[in-house]
């Protein structure tokens, strides 16, 4: 059996956005059984089931996670029946248990946190796997590998049961959520966010580097980043947290809060060697993009790249986003990539790397410009 349908998850309340967004990548698609957090969509016939998974992963911003669909299952046995159904005798799958997002981010029940269900489901599911359907040990994906996911869908209802090939580059955690360790004493969730964000882009960031952070209090992100070693330049008007105040790296590094709307800002009050610009500033990106330009654009020598999350009031602004991105790559970026990551709210993580900053990227020399390509994908490894 060859899936016939496709599941994406994307964060609750994008649903339609969800669909609007896909149908411009792949027309052809029908929209079918929906969840808040979970939209399936039915595949015309004939139409090759990797081919579009691979379109969705490579475009789109809202779907955090897409794979092939083979419906729903109660029981253990109803999921390795399906497998079973769906997969060539001998073949071995990676097993990936998750729950669908079921409260938009930020607004889970206090102390729920993701994972716990679909841990105990993933034990019962490993416990009566039945001999002759290969399961690898652990979770984490591997590039051609094929995996099988089970999505926890909510209380009293089915299982839906997935199976996909994971991509070359693609994060090898299901259900597009990447996990982070608990920080108590992160001062905002925006530590979360930004981690979530060098994890996604694999940001090659160094002990030593310098950054300036637009809308940097209460200081979530610049702490992830002095935790890192970076030396932190926050431009806000609002308090920082005393933590990010006082915070004194191993290596020296420390916090600099310019307390002013980044509008004030010059060029000149912040070191010559400039090499992360990063943004989360609740202003329009039009507004925010501005200043990123300003401050990215002279000297720009040391720029490696800039990790921007752009604030939209509605999902109707998601119709702007091809256009940002297009200043983004105007700012000297040889990639620019764009993804709603999991703790996102009404917001997109776009980020833009230099050719200098691919170079650290990929561990090599930075290409010479007359070789330079730019590549823009809106997500290429999510
Ligand atoms: C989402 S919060 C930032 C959270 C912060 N990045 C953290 O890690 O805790 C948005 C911030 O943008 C700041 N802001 C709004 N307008 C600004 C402006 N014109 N210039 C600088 N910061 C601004 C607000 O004061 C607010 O602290």
């Amino acid at each position: 059996m060859v899936p016939r349908f496709l599941y994406c998850v994307c964060q609750v309340g994008a649903e339609a956005a969800l669909r609007r967004e896909i149908g411009g990548i792949d027309p052809t698609l029908r929209s079918a059984f929906a969840r808040p957090g979970l939209v399936t969509f039915k595949l015309e016939d004939g139409a090759d089931v990797d081919v579009a998974t691979a379109a969705i992963g490579a475009r789109s911003v809202l779907a955090r996670a897409c794979g092939g669909s083979l419906g729903p299952a109660s029981s253990a046995i109803e999921v390795t029946d399906l497998l079973r159904q769906a997969t060539a005798a001998g073949a071995r799958l990676r097993l990936q248990v998750w729950e669908r997002d079921r409260w938009r981010p930020g607004e889970e029940p206090p102390g729920f946190v993701y994972g716990v269900e679909a841990a105990a489901a993933r034990r019962s599911l490993v416990e009566a796997w039945p001999a002759g359907l290969g399961l690898a040990d652990g979770e984490l994906a591997l590039a051609g590998e094929l995996v099988a996911d089970v999505i926890i869908v909510g209380p009293g209802e089915p299982w839906l049961v997935g199976l996909r090939r994971q991509r070359q580059g693609q994060l090898p955690y299901g259900g597009g959520r990447i996990p982070i360790a608990e920080c108590p004493q992160a001062p905002s969730r925006a530590y979360y966010k930004l981690v979530e964000a060098l994890v996604y882009a694999d940001v090659p960031l160094r002990a030593g580097d310098v950054a300036v952070e637009l809308g940097s209090a209460p200081g979530g992100a610049s702490f992830a980043l002095l935790r890192r070693g970076l030396e932190v330049h926050g431009v806000d008007p609002g308090a920082m947290d005393p933590l990010v105040l006082d915070y004194a790296g191993v290596g020296g590094n420390r916090f600099t809060h310019h307390a002013s709307t980044m509008g004030n800002v010059s060029r000149d009050d912040l070191p010559e060697a400039l090499h992360w610009i990063v943004a989360d500033v609740n202003l329009a990106p039009q507004i925010a993009l501005q200043t990123v330009r300003r401050l990215g654009a002279r000297p720009r020598a040391a720029l490696l790249g800039v990790l921007l999350t752009l604030k939209i009031d509605n999902w109707k602004a998601m119709r702007h986003l091809p256009g940002w991105l297009r200043q983004i790559e105007a700012m000297g970026m040889a990639e620019v990539r764009a993804t709603q990551l999991s703790r996102n709210r009404m917001e997109v993580f776009a980020c833009g790397f230099t050719p200098v900053g691919l170079a650290r990227r990929a561990g090599s020399s930075p290409p010479s410009p007359r070789r330079r390509r730019t590549r823009r994908s809106s997500r290429a490894r999510g």
